[in-house]
């Protein structure tokens, strides 16, 4: 196997993370499984997340970390404007561009990148970088309620490269219930809430939903954690600009790449409530079963509609 920090001569190679990726089936390591790519086939999944678990942050570098299907791209956009302080459509999707996932692609550019960085991971909170989660360096920490990402999931990898073509209820039983993507939501949902309230590392916990319908308080507190300015005019551009159909024109899909025509299938509804239209009620029942036994100790409330 080759070393990870060999990689990068494919890094900017745009040809290279344009072309198809097949992410099925998924790699498992242990309990936790995750999305496929040239980038664990060549290095091994051991070996690229060690690479990130090492990675020496800088203290002005940003980690946005998400639970995939949680608003990733828009709160990506949304970080870049405060981060840059202007309302440029950063253009480049998360996936592209400082993905800490796929961080074979790009290791070796990593000082080229004008400060301040922003990273984005899926990853679980065991297998960010130490180095800043030790030194209190910035995390944002999106999450969304579960049911609408899964639902959100579902129609995101169907008919991605290589997924099996799941019916919803197939998904439900072999994907929703088995919780193991990525380490598993719930396991994600425990470990970063706990860390986010005894302020192991320095989160500033965001939601889907707040941002949805509290969108200037949420983009508020955002600036003022990452420590910009923020007039009360720029928030309301920012939001204006990063309303779904506006970030649905402008925001670079990087998920395309697994797309077997690749084309951009992930701004699709951006509602609250859509789960309605999949979760059986038995399907229900037995998801607010298990959430309630997972989710006892851990103090998150999360918003499923809104009137
Ligand atoms: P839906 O599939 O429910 O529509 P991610 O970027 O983490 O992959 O998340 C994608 C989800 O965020 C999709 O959800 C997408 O439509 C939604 N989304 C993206 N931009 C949004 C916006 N500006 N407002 C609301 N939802 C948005």
């Amino acid at each position: 196997m080759a070393d990870t920090h060999d990689v990068p001569q494919k890094v900017h190679n745009e040809s290279v993370i344009d072309s198809d990726v097949v992410i099925y089936p998924f790699t498992r390591l242990g309990e936790e499984t995750f999305l496929s790519g040239p980038h664990i086939t060549e290095h091994g999944i051991e070996k690229l997340l060690e690479t990130v678990r090492t990675l020496e942050t800088k203290d002005t570098d940003i980690l946005l970390c998400t639970t995939m299907k949680s608003g990733t791209h828009w709160c990506h956009e949304i970080l870049s404007m405060l981060l840059s302080q202007s309302l440029e459509y950063n253009t480049k999707g998360p996936l592209h561009h400082m993905y800490l996932d796929f961080i074979a692609y790009f290791f070796d550019k990593l000082d080229e990148v004008d400060n301040p960085r922003l990273f984005t991971t899926h990853l679980p909170f065991h297998h960010i970088p130490i180095h800043h989660v030790r030194n209190g360096y910035k995390i944002i920490y999106l999450n969304r309620n579960p049911k609408d990402r899964w639902v959100s999931n579902y129609t995101f990898l169907h008919g991605k490269l290589g997924v099996p073509d799941w019916t919803w209820d197939e998904f439900f039983d072999n994907i929703i219930l088995k919780d193991d993507l990525q380490g598993g939501w719930f396991n994600y949902t425990r470990v970063f809430e706990k860390a986010a309230q005894t302020k192991t590392a320095n989160i500033l916990p965001v939601k889907y939903e707040d941002l949805k319908l509290h969108p200037f308080s949420t983009i508020k507190k955002i600036a003022k954690f990452l420590n910009v300015s923020h007039t009360d005019d720029f928030i309301r551009e920012i939001i204006e600009k990063c309303s779904f159909d506006n970030i649905k024109k402008h925001k670079y899909d990087s998920s395309r790449i697994i797309d077997p025509k690749h084309e951009s299938t992930l701004f699709r509804k951006g509602v609250i409530g859509d789960w309605k239209n999949w979760f059986t009620v038995a399907q229900n029942e037995k998801f607010d079963e298990i959430y309630n036994e997972e989710m006892k100790n851990c103090n998150v409330d999360f918003i499923y509609e809104y009137k």
